[in-house]
């Protein structure tokens, strides 16, 4: 199955990606994590996004959807992915059908993770990860169980985005806003667009995806 999660930044898009990972097997293709790994490993992809990244905007269409192309191309992806932060303008939405097609793939479902903006600042101003393994977590939302130890690999490294900040969280809502919220009319138009409460906890988010990828693939 082929999936996207759609929301503003902050929405969730990630933490539930990586538990549809964990807990369904499917493969989440992160643009944003895949611009960020290009940008620690000084590729000329990341030397092109860095500054961008950093301002908030968007990165250009043609350098994502080149990065989604190239993670298509790999096996894992045959059986399905998870799109998380892509396709985020029309003109990325017209190249992942594209990309698809190509592939004798096609998009199941687009999962709109509906919230509201006012929290967003506050989730991402919390957020931090672990700087081994990447694991998500949250100054009030999701501690781990051990302060300062990471629940998944026990390290004890933690890092923040360099665009985690309120200010260039602005920015990131309002391209949002102008750019990637005008594709969910595309996709509604094609009945594929179904609306889950982002404000709920991480696990009811969880299960309320769950049912819709059960009434889906059953
Ligand atoms: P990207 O990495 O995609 O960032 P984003 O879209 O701004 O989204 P975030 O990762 O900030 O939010 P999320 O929805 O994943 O939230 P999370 O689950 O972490 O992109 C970064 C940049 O890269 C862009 O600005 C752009 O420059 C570039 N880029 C990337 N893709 C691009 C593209 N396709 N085209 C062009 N440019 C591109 O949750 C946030 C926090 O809230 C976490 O701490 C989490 O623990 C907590 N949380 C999650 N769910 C809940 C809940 N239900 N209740 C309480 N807390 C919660
Ligand atoms: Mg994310």
């Amino acid at each position: 199955m082929n999936i996207i999660l759609l929301g503003p930044p902050g929405a969730g898009k990630g933490t539930q990606a990586s538990r549809l990972e964990a807990e369904r097997g499917m493969i989440q293709l992160s643009t944003g994590d895949m611009l960020r790994a290009a940008v620690k490993a000084g590729t000329p992809v990341g030397l092109k996004a860095k500054a961008v990244m950093e301002a908030g905007e968007l990165v250009s269409d043609a350098i994502v959807s080149a990065l989604i192309g190239e993670r298509l191309d790999q096996a894992d992806t045959a059986g399905g992915a998870i799109f998380d932060g892509y396709p985020r303008t029309e003109a990325q939405a017209e190249a992942l059908d594209l990309l698809l097609d190509e592939r004798g793939r096609k998009l199941d479902a687009v999962i709109e993770l509906a919230v509201d903006e006012d929290a967003l600042v506050d989730r991402i101003t919390g957020r931090f990860t672990c700087a081994a393994c990447g694991a998500g977590y949250h100054d009030r939302y999701k501690q781990p169980a051990a302060a300062g130890v990471c629940d998944v690999c026990g390290s004890t490294e933690f890092k923040r985005r360099p665009d985690d900040n309120a200010e260039t969280v602005r920015t990131r809502m309002a391209e949002y806003r102008a750019k990637t919220a005008p594709i969910l009319p595309v996709y509604d138009a094609r009945g594929i667009v179904h609306r889950v409460d982002g404000m709920a906890d991480m696990d009811a988010v969880a299960r309320d995806i769950a049912a819709i990828l059960d009434s889906l693939a059953g």
